[in-house]
């Protein structure tokens, strides 16, 4: 099978990793790739958010079978371009990956579904929703309703920060991302994200993880993509997991199918768990970074059969080799990230460390010049390890850190503090 991975990111890079694992894999192509997964893959130059250049590529290397790694792809409908050309595609429609891209079109299937989320209402004027947040008082939640990467979210404290939070996204600071505004009851809880493959009609779920999106130990500073993540996360008990199946995950793929637009691809729900429920916070079309690091080294290489599963509809028949073991994964970032950062810095150290089952050093942000490999990015390198135990897996992803010679990066000390339980300072 010739096959196709679209990203260039450490998510991609655990992709590709688990993917040329199966003996089904004949040819790997990754585009545009970095300097890592050159390592286990071809890189191509590609424009990936063009669909006509992707159908292009794809027909002219033979391509089998894609996988659409980040978001802008399948939000732009390049899943739905290949799939018109007749290519096997694990990713959803555009019209499905509407479950990232608009938070009000999540909040009217989640109402439709019935699924336990927090209240809320979508404004398009700044007044009305001025008037909404003092009648509700804070804390409370302000979202621009497009995707913002990432930084849409406006978590207010206060009543005066979300009135704020108004004035900037009516104000034009998100683009057109904001023209329409969500606002969200404030939920209390434990964080947790849950990963599930579907085929448009069935669902499977493949993990749980948590990630730690501020950049300073301790939960400090601002927000990032993510600093570090493991697999499994304890406070999704598997009663939870259960019961969050039956009210929250299959009633919306039953919705989605409903509408027409049924949703095929993995589906990353953010949940909000509190006296043993979890509640929906948001939904992503595509696998969390650096969350799939941590999921590809405990799946392995039964990745490929999963996906291909999925993206043939056959998701009823499929189920997953688990096995009880845990995974972490350590962002190691270029210094100031994620305000302003250098590219082009060395990374010393690389060959040095361990390629193996349990211990990988996944590429984020990297590429090779004159045989040296440089920083070029804010994200740089993921320290992943499995281990039997949660502290095991940690301790093998340290010592890489240890390992690595790159006086122009950091990392929290502290990821897994909440599962491992040690004070977060
Ligand atoms: P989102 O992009 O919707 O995941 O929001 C980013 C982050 O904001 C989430 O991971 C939560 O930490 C926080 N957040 C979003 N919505 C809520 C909510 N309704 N209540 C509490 N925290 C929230
Ligand atoms: N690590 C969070 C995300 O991928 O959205």
């Amino acid at each position: 099978m010739n096959i196709l991975i679209l990203g260039g990111g450490g998510r991609e890079h655990a992709l590709a990793w688990a993917v040329v694992q199966n003996p089904k894999c004949d040819r790997l192509i990754v585009a545009p790739g970095n300097a890592g997964i050159a390592r286990v893959a071809e890189c191509a130059e590609l424009d990936i958010e063009d669909s006509g250049a992707v159908v292009e590529f794809a027909e002219a290397q033979t391509v089998d079978f894609v996988i659409i790694g980040p978001e802008a792809p399948l939000a732009a409908g390049v899943a739905d371009a290949l799939r018109d050309a007749g290519i096997l595609t694990f990713g959803p429609s555009q019209a499905a990956a509407q479950l990232e891209a608009s938070k009000g079109f999540t909040k009217a299937v989640c109402d439709a579904a019935n699924a336990p989320t927090a209240a809320y209402a979508k404004f398009d004027e700044p007044e009305p929703a001025r008037a909404y947040i003092r009648e509700q008082g804070a804390p409370i939640v302000v979202k621009a309703d497009g995707l913002a990467a990432g930084k849409g979210v406006i978590v207010a404290m206060t009543e005066e920060e979300a009135l704020a939070a108004i004035d900037d996204m009516f104000g034009g600071e998100f683009g057109a991302a904001g023209a329409e505004v969500v606002i969200e009851e404030f939920m209390e809880g434990e964080e947790a994200s849950f990963f599930v493959l579907c085929d448009g009609e069935n669902a499977l779920p493949i993990g749980t993880a948590q990630d730690h999106k501020r950049v300073f130990d301790g939960d400090e500073g601002p927000n990032t993509g993510g600093m570090g993540a493991y697999s499994p996360a304890p406070v999704l008990t598997d009663a939870i997991v259960e019961r969050a199946m039956a009210e929250i995950i299959r009633p919306t793929l039953a919705e989605m199918a409903r509408r027409g637009t049924p949703y095929q691809g993995v589906l990353y729900a953010g949940f909000m768990i509190k006296d043993d429920q979890a509640r929906l916070v948001e939904y992503n079309c595509r696998f969390g970074d650096p969350e799939c690091q941590v999921l590809m080294m405990r799946l392995g290489g039964q990745v490929l059969d999963l996906l291909q599963a999925a993206a043939e509809g056959r998701l009823a028949e499929a189920s997953v080799n688990w096995s009880d073991d845990h995974a972490m994964t350590v962002v190691m970032a270029a210094k100031g990230y994620p305000g302003a950062y250098e590219k082009g810095t060395v990374i010393a150290g690389l060959d040095d460390l361990p390629e193996s089952a349990t211990q990988m050093c996944f590429h984020a942000g990297t590429r090779t010049e004159g045989g040296k490999v440089l920083a070029n990015g804010g994200r740089v390198l993921n320290l992943t390890a499995r281990g039997a135990s949660l502290q095991e897996a940690r301790d093998r992803a340290y010592a890489m850190v240890e390992d690595l010679d790159w006086p122009d990066g950091f990392c929290r000390s502290d990821i897994g503090w909440r599962a491992l339980g040690q004070a977060s300072d």
